[in-house]
């Protein structure tokens, strides 16, 4: 594996790649849900290169920047056991040099769910992987269906803005007892982390609750609340069902929605999500 650091020597040896190149973008600390996406672009792609950058402007000044885990030796590892052709980890230097100026926004798609509450972090999120897609120049990148609203914007950007990129989701892996493989797991106390189980009891709780023919979103999320606040550890910022496209909130399921939430354990703050189809 080519580990590169530098914006020109990455896309120097990006001309080299003759054949598909995917790109698995990270912030590093990398699990097994970062290891499906890179298991997704070799099965799909002569060439994959996996970007590792803990990229400051998506995150929000009161946020957990300074903190975020990051292990560089077990990554590396990891994906070089796993047989990937190049790892791009850049500096903040290199990515956004004294006088960096230029953002991409994605308007409409963002003014729900995570971007409501936090209203910098897609603008950070598209202009980072605006900036990673031209550096390497992928024909396919692939994203966690974990962050589903990025995934909408990141489609949203790559259409409104005719990049020739194909954008390919991998669900959400997770541990034995349904929580989201997240690299901020970690921050977890051993009593938070037993409590973190009731998120994904309570997006079952949804699925179940359609199952039986419930497709009123108010009764829905009020199901998932109760779940949700049972657990004291668990303070909840939001429980939504939107549009799946869209990603407005609906009154009724008509066909597929997005069942999500963000909730508070501790100081964690952790999001998760899943597709009901009625
Ligand atoms: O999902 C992430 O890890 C980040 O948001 C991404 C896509 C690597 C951009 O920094």
């Amino acid at each position: 594996m080519k580990i590169v650091r530098g914006i020109p020597e990455m896309q120097a040896l990006r001309r080299e790649l003759k054949g598909s190149v995917g790109l698995v973008p990270t912030m590093g600390y990398l699990h097994r849900g970062h290891m499906a996406l890179v298991g997704k672009s070799q099965e799909f792609n002569a060439f994959t290169i996996v970007s590792m950058f803990v990229n400051p402007t998506q995150f929000g000044p009161q946020e957990d920047f300074a903190k975020y885990p990051r292990d560089e030796q077990h990554d590396i590892k990891l994906l070089e056991d796993a047989g990937v052709d190049v790892l791009f980890i850049p500096s903040a230097d290199e990515m956004y040099p004294d006088g960096f100026d230029s953002w991409v926004e994605v308007r409409g798609i963002t003014d729900t769910l995570e971007g409501a509450r936090r209203t910098w972090h897609f603008l950070g999120v598209a202009t980072i992987c605006n900036k990673l897609f031209n550096i390497t120049a992928p024909h396919r990148a692939y994203f966690g269906q974990k962050d589903a609203q990025q995934v909408q914007v990141v489609r949203k950007m790559v259409r409104d803005l005719n990049m020739s990129i194909e954008i390919d989701v991998v669900p959400t892996i997770r541990e034995e007892d349904g929580l989201a493989m997240s690299s901020r797991n970690t921050y977890l106390s051993i009593d938070e982390r037993r409590a973190a189980a009731v998120l994904y009891k309570a997006l079952l709780k949804a699925r179940e609750m359609c199952a039986f023919g419930e497709r009123d979103a108010k009764k829905i999320t009020g199901g998932m609340t109760a779940i949700l606040q049972s657990e004291p550890l668990v303070k909840v910022d939001y429980v939504a069902i939107t549009d799946s496209g869209s990603l407005q909130e609906i009154e009724y399921i008509q066909s597929s929605a997005l069942v999500s939430m963000a909730v508070f354990i501790g100081r964690t703050r952790l999001i998760d999500n899943i597709t009901v189809t009625v």
